[in-house]
């Protein structure tokens, strides 16, 4: 449990510093934006549930991450690869959920650690193919 805990922190920092930094960059028509914000939200609030052991807490956040995912503009205009990281995203929020439902403690952690996989994976892909579409016009923006 240690190790896997000292895992999860690494891997939150890991995806949490690169976000922050981005938090400068100038409010366009990002509808994703605020989207995604609310994510980070639900992933905070899961860990607080797993660290905490209160399972409802992660329950209705896995819950919560599950239902919203759709509205993307890679969704919309329907590119299969960001429908199947969708796909494997929300394959692992659903593990988390039930596992929280069980009380499982290790396997709602390992599975909270796969949904943090899978919103970086899909991010490696796409985060960076929608940053340069938004800002094409603006040139060069690099932090
Ligand atoms: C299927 C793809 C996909 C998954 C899964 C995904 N994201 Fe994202 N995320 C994106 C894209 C695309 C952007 C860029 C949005 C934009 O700039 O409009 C983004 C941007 C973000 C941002 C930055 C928003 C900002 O202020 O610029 C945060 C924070 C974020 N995601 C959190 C998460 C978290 C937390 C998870 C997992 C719980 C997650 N995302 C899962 C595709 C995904």
């Amino acid at each position: 449990m240690n190790a896997t805990r000292k895992t999860l922190l690494l891997l939150l920092a890991l995806i949490a510093l690169p976000l922050m930094a981005s938090d400068d960059n100038p409010q366009k028509d990002r509808t994703t934006q605020e989207f995604m914000r609310r994510k980070l939200g639900y992933a905070d609030a899961i860990l607080q549930g797993l660290t905490l052991e209160k399972f409802d807490l992660v329950f209705t956040n896995a819950i919560k991450l599950r239902n919203m995912n759709m509205t993307n503009a890679f969704v919309t205009l329907g590119n299969p690869e960001y429908r199947q990281k969708i796909e494997n995203f929300q394959k692992s929020v659903e593990a988390l959920a039930s596992h929280a439902q069980d009380g499982k403690l290790d396997l709602a952690t390992t599975s909270y650690s796969q949904v943090i996989h899978s919103c970086v994976d899909c991010h490696k892909t796409f985060r960076h193919e929608q940053f340069l579409q938004h800002n094409a016009p603006a040139g060069e923006k690099g932090k």
